[in-house]
């Protein structure tokens, strides 16, 4: 049986047995939330033995290169010493301010620490003090001072109600990260771009709409944001204003259930799909609700998006 060893404990891995499994099995308290290897909340450290190449999909060549691994997939072949993440990926903070954008959507924003490099649309594991990680995507752009995120209330949410609950500006909290690919990347500013999700989806979307917008992106950019119901459609006048202000920019709510002015009835993924029925040398974004977010791919893909210009991140829930 391979060992796990970490800060001098030995942790025997049952057979299959991911390195995350043992070590909670164990008894230690590892930040994790998807179990999936998507989130990020379970970023560990090699400090001896080898990490199959699954582990560190995903990360950056430096991190793989510092031996970083998400311990929820790592399911090594011999012994592995582990240690905590504990320089630039993982960064002490604290909660600037908080406060509600709609009455299920509470937008955070987190003092940005010095070190911590980002792109807007990109997301980090947020960890509290009891230890409990979450991720949530970026909606706010380098050098604004904070980190903003867009954090969906759950009624029976853990972190969410956390943060509703017991949190309070000045609080400190710790991230991970950042992760993910979703964040726009200068070099083709002619290009058209689709931007699409559901409910918090428009936090990443958000955070890359004003991001190719600073940096001059002059293509068409058609943002479209999903709802259940109208009241779960937020920051509705800042993306009409800059629908207004930018001819390039075209602004599309939808919702499922209701009716009103300048709001569309219908699922995201026939309706956002109406209206561009070639998507032949299009970027696509695409977030939120998994399955919606896996549909949005397929159909993108279908209508002519290569598979490199589509970039997607579906807000698993922890596992
Ligand atoms: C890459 C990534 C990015 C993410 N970005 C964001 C983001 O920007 N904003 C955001 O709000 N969330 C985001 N999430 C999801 C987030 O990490 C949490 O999973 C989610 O907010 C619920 O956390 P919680 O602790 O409040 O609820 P939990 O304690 O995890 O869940 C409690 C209960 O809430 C309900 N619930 C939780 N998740 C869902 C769901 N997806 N659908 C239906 N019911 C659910 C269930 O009833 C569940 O039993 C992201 C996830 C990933 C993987
Ligand atoms: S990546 Fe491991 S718990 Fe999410």
């Amino acid at each position: 049986m391979a060992a796990v060893t970490l800060d001098a404990a030995v942790h025997q891995r049952q057979e299959g047995e991911s390195v995350l499994d043992a070590l909670l099995r164990g008894g230690v308290a590892v930040p994790h939330s998807c179990k999936s290897g998507v989130c990020g909340s379970c970023l560990m450290r090699a400090a001896e033995g080898t990490v199959p190449a699954r582990a560190q999909a995903g990360l950056k060549d430096s991190w793989k290169a510092r031996g970083y691994f998400l311990a929820c997939v790592c399911v090594p072949e011999g012994d592995l010493r582990v240690a905590s993440v504990d320089d630039g990926a993982v960064a002490g903070t604290t909660i600037h301010a908080l406060d509600y954008v709609t009455p299920d959507v509470l937008r955070v924003r987190l003092a940005a620490p010095p070190g911590f490099e980002f792109q807007a649309g990109q997301y980090l594991s947020l960890r509290n003090s009891d230890g409990l990680a979450r991720s949530y995507s970026i909606a706010s752009l380098p050098g604004e001072g904070f980190i903003e995120l867009h954090v969906r209330v759950y009624a029976e949410g853990k972190m969410s109600g956390w943060l509703t609950r017991d949190a309070k500006p000045g609080q400190s909290v710790t991230i991970a990260g950042p992760f993910g690919a979703c964040f726009y990347v200068p070099g083709r500013p002619d290009q058209p771009m689709l931007l699409a999700g559901t409910g918090t989806g428009l936090s990443p979307l958000y955070g890359v709409l004003r991001a190719a917008l600073e940096a001059g992106h002059q293509g068409p950019i058609h943002i479209v944001h999903g709802a259940v119901r109208i009241a779960g459609l937020y920051l509705r006048e800042e993306l009409r204003a800059i629908s207004i202000s930018r001819d390039n920019v075209a602004y599309r709510a939808v919702v499922l259930d209701g009716a009103a002015p300048d709001v569309e009835t219908g699922p995201i993924d026939k309706l956002a799909f109406a209206g561009n029925a070639k998507l032949t040398g299009w970027r696509a974004f695409l977030c939120g609700d998994p399955v919606l977010v896996q549909v949005m791919r397929k159909k993108a893909f279908l209508a002519g998006a290569a598979m490199h210009d589509i970039h997607a991140d579906s807000f698993l829930p922890a596992g």
